[in-house]
């Protein structure tokens, strides 16, 4: 079993918090994920698009483990009325709920037109943000367009998605680190940590 989740992170200001992923097996997968992509496009270019603001730490990692010509580009969405409260549901709900409607905050640069495109997203939840940036990019007409994703919870998916690179599949939890936050916060933890009790 790959979950660490006994030991706690320590950064100053932030509370103590569970690891559920350590860096040592983010970095081994994330390792094995550049491996992955290397030889399916062994030959090719490709130009990953990040989604902002959460899988920038996951890109920068990923990319650097992929040996081919390659570019970035940076993409940037909102989902309208979203409302992250990781203790909303006495259920143990993760309370991460949106309105379901997504909009672009920041377009692509360029033309994907006949790109290998890879998209880079921190967290696979109800599958509304990847439904629709997938939509947007194909409307480009990518030679290739693929999803890696860091985390999947595949328990709140409300709509159908799967990515094409996984890093880990995790139990319905609200977590952050290495790129995910709170409201913000906890964006550079190094570790994924779960986000228990109420935010402080
Ligand atoms: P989806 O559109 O519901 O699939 O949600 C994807 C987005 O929700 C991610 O890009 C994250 O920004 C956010 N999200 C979902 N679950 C978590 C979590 O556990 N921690 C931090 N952000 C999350
Ligand atoms: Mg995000």
């Amino acid at each position: 079993m790959f979950f660490a989740a006994s030991s706690a992170v320590k950064m100053i200001g932030v509370p103590e918090l569970k690891i559920l992923l350590s860096r040592e097996q983010i970095a081994k997968r994330v390792a094995e994920m550049g491996g992955e992509i290397t030889r399916d496009f062994a030959g090719q270019s490709i130009i990953f698009i990040a989604v902002l603001k959460g899988a920038a730490i996951f890109l920068s990692d990923l990319a650097r483990q992929v040996q081919l010509d390659s570019s970035f580009d940076f993409i940037g969405v909102s989902s309208y009325g979203t409302k992250a409260s990781p203790n909303a549901g006495s259920t143990g709900d993760a309370g991460w709920d949106s309105t379901g409607e997504v909009r672009l905050t920041k377009d692509v640069d360029q033309s994907m037109a006949g790109k290998n495109v890879i998209l880079v997203e921190d967290i696979l939840d109800t599958g509304l943000t990847l439904n629709y940036l997938k939509r947007l990019l194909l409307a480009h007409q990518p030679k290739a367009l693929r999803i890696a994703a860091l985390l999947d919870k595949p328990s709140r998916r409300k709509h159908a998605m799967e990515a094409d690179y996984l890093g880990f599949t995790i139990p319905d939890e609200f977590v952050v680190g290495y790129g995910l936050d709170y409201a913000e916060k906890y964006r550079n933890l190094p570790d994924i940590c779960i986000l228990g009790g109420p935010p402080r």
